[in-house]
């Protein structure tokens, strides 16, 4: 997919990059615990100083100055390919040290807790926690428990913020804009954190959201946030300027939610015919990791409609974005005299 000129909603980009001295004064928090929390103008803070950071990606020295002397710790106690490595890779693009934490191979296997975890890795020197966990709010009780900025990095069924910042920010490029858009969820809305996040982001920033999937995978009461539910992916295809094509998270079911995979890939996978009854400028997005032939198909995956891997250089920035944000808040680092 091809970007559209700069965001027409909001403050342009500063020309050189961020300055490490001044962040933005609208952001003020120690942590990134989920999208509910934040304001519009602190979405459009991280949306703005990512646009900022994009560009170092492009240089040929990918490197700035901006978290020297900082330590960040990622600890994952689920599997991640984007979350995990576009994390690491923005503390190392601002120069912080960075170290993974492997739950399989920690001694939580000897009984030892979650929050005692933290805090051993905290002694060694931690300013940042990046933390994925399948308990909803885990990193919020981290943030009560330990003295380091946490950002959540998907927590159960619950948020996803940085996910949901990367779609948002992938939205603003290709379409110049966020409000007055009409964005659909497609699929398992029920078992998952990116929906969630997005229904925050997307809403704050006054967007029209559907949620569509089959009864059993979209919760009832779902209107009530101000989103439109629809079970027939043929009534909105017409009307989306945005389908987000969620993964079927097969991990967090019970089961028996739908007949077979088949059965719902036939009314909700998207497909090329889908495609055709949609908008000529149709954004598709998928968070990943992405089922072909389940959610939507290789040539949707792969076709002039995707923004899929858009998205993941987008997290790139989203997340150095982030992650300067939060270092701004704290006391200066060392200087190392
Ligand atoms: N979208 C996403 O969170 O991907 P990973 O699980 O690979 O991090």
């Amino acid at each position: 997919m091809t970007t559209a000129s700069p965001a027409a909603d909001s403050r342009p980009p500063s020309a050189g990059g961020p300055d490490p001295a001044t962040p933005p004064t609208v952001w003020t928090r120690k942590h990134l615990l989920g999208l509910e929390d934040l304001s519009r103008e602190e979405i459009y803070a991280v949306l703005d100083t990512a646009e900022s950071f994009s560009e170092i990606s492009k240089r040929s020295r990918k490197k700035v100055p901006a978290l020297q002397g900082r330590v960040v710790f990622n600890l994952f106690f689920e599997n991640s390919t984007r979350t995990r490595t576009s994390f690491s890779l923005a503390a190392k693009r601002l120069s912080a040290d960075t170290q993974d934490f492997t739950a399989s191979v920690s001694s939580l296997s000897k009984g030892e807790t979650f929050i005692d975890t933290a805090k051993n890795i905290e002694a060694m020197g931690c300013d940042l926690m990046v933390v994925r966990h399948p308990t909803p709010g885990a990193p919020h009780l981290l943030s009560q428990h330990v003295g380091s900025a946490i950002i959540n990095a998907g927590d159960g069924a619950h948020e996803h913020p940085t996910q949901a910042l990367l779609d948002l920010m992938t939205i603003r490029r290709a379409k110049g804009r966020i409000e007055g858009l009409t964005v659909a969820l497609l699929g398992d809305i029920g078992h998952s954190r990116v929906a969630r996040s997005n229904i925050w982001g997307l809403l704050k920033l006054g967007a029209k959201v559907i949620l569509c999937g089959p009864p059993t995978l979209v919760p009832k009461g779902m209107e009530r946030l101000g989103c439109e539910v629809a079970y027939r992916l043929e009534d909105v295809l017409p009307r989306c300027d945005v389908i987000n094509v969620l993964r079927i998270q097969f991990e967090r079911q019970q089961g028996g939610l739908f007949p077979s995979v088949g059965e719902y890939s036939h009314f909700y996978m998207m497909t090329q015919e889908r495609v055709r009854k949609a908008k000529p400028d149709l954004l598709i997005l998928a968070p990943g990791p992405i089922n072909r032939g389940v959610e939507l198909t290789p040539e949707v995956a792969d076709g002039k409609h995707s923004a899929i891997l858009d998205q993941v250089t987008n997290g790139l920035a989203v997340r150095m974005a982030v992650l300067y944000l939060l270092t701004g808040k704290m006391a200066a680092a060392p200087s190392g005299d």
